[in-house]
């Protein structure tokens, strides 16, 4: 990885992984993809960055022309509840947008980072313990981009020798910049309430289980999947990853033990929870740690303990 193109690289992980990546590779060597503006902040100010919008392949191709990228980490994506309300969109920013890069990436020769999700899976999958290989019938438009992008990574290395790798992500709990729109979005906005207002209304019901990792962890995966020596790789696309699956009581219990006053209601909402039904309660990431080193760093406590003092920090600044 010498010049690298962070697609979405204003979203909940590209906004991380872009800085993460300058930092390892040089600044002048990461270049923040964005759709249309980005805001001032270290973002703007640490790199280069350019208007790159996956469903536009010449914004892609000028890019990749311009800075020489030799890999590409294609972020950009919408998430499943709001490709559930606009499945046209979903489609088209996921697949169509997919579709773009990997044409580019097969053209100039780049390697190519695609996430998937335990969203790739569907109500007919094994719930418990999710194998690497296994039913994957999503009934989200989401989950159906998902499985599409897995499906068009591996057609691309095996047919034209694209180096395409990719992971199955579960929900990315952070504190830098919010999910948009996504199922597992609650196991974020329970730390900023929690902080704020000592209290919570949690959109998804009590026992539902999900696979869930802090973001950290999760930019270290896409690194280090990355960097893997090639030769190792059994699946390349679509890894299975977790670090820790919880329900929002478990979640909630690991918040009160920081802020003991603590209170979570409910309000389901039938929407995002029929999402959720559909999706494992915990996936088996084995393979992952077999063939690439896969380990993550933090459990449930230790990322409550860090959430809830970063998330203080910014309270206290009035930051949100
Ligand atoms: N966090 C994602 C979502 O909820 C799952 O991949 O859409």
């Amino acid at each position: 990885m010498k010049n690298i193109l962070v697609t979405g690289s204003v979203g909940q992980i590209g906004s991380e992984l872009t800085l993460e990546l300058r930092k390892r590779y040089g600044s002048d060597h990461v270049v923040a993809g964005i759709r249309k503006t980005l805001p001032e902040g270290e973002l703007k100010e640490s790199g280069p960055y350019e208007v790159a919008d996956a469903t536009d392949p010449e914004q892609i191709t000028a890019v990749v022309k311009k800075y020489k990228i030799d890999t590409i980490f294609h972020l950009a994506a919408i998430l499943s509840a709001v490709a559930e309300k606009y499945p046209q969109r979903g489609w088209d920013v996921g697949v169509n947008g997919l579709y773009n890069v990997l044409e580019i990436a097969r053209e100039y020769n780049c390697a190519l980072f695609f996430p998937s999700s335990i969203g790739a899976f569907g109500p007919t999958t094994p719930r418990d313990n999710t194998p690497q290989d296994t039913i994957q019938r999503p009934n989200t438009m989401y989950g159906v981009t998902k499985v599409t992008g897995e499906l068009l990574c591996d057609y691309y290395y095996k047919r034209f020798g694209v180096d395409t790798r990719g992971l199955r992500y579960p929900g990315i709990i952070s504190n830098v910049t919010l999910p948009g729109g996504g199922t597992t979005d609650y196991a974020v906005e329970i730390f900023y309430d929690a902080v704020k207002h000592g209290k919570y209304v949690c959109p998804l019901s009590k026992g539902t289980f999900l696979d869930m990792m802090y973001m950290p962890d999760a930019i270290e995966a896409a690194i280090l999947l990355m960097e893997a020596d090639p030769s190792r790789l059994k699946h390349r696309n679509a890894f299975n990853v977790t670090a820790m699956s919880f329900d929002p009581e478990i979640l909630a219990s690991a918040i009160k033990k920081h802020l003991p006053g603590f209170e979570m209601t409910y309000d389901v909402d039938p929407d995002k929870q029929a999402i959720a039904d559909s999706w494992p309660n915990s996936m088996d990431d084995s393979a992952a740690r077999e063939e690439w080193g896969w380990n993550p760093r933090y459990d449930l406590d230790s990322m409550t303990t860090d959430m809830i003092e970063k998330i203080r920090i910014k309270h206290e600044k009035g930051l949100y």
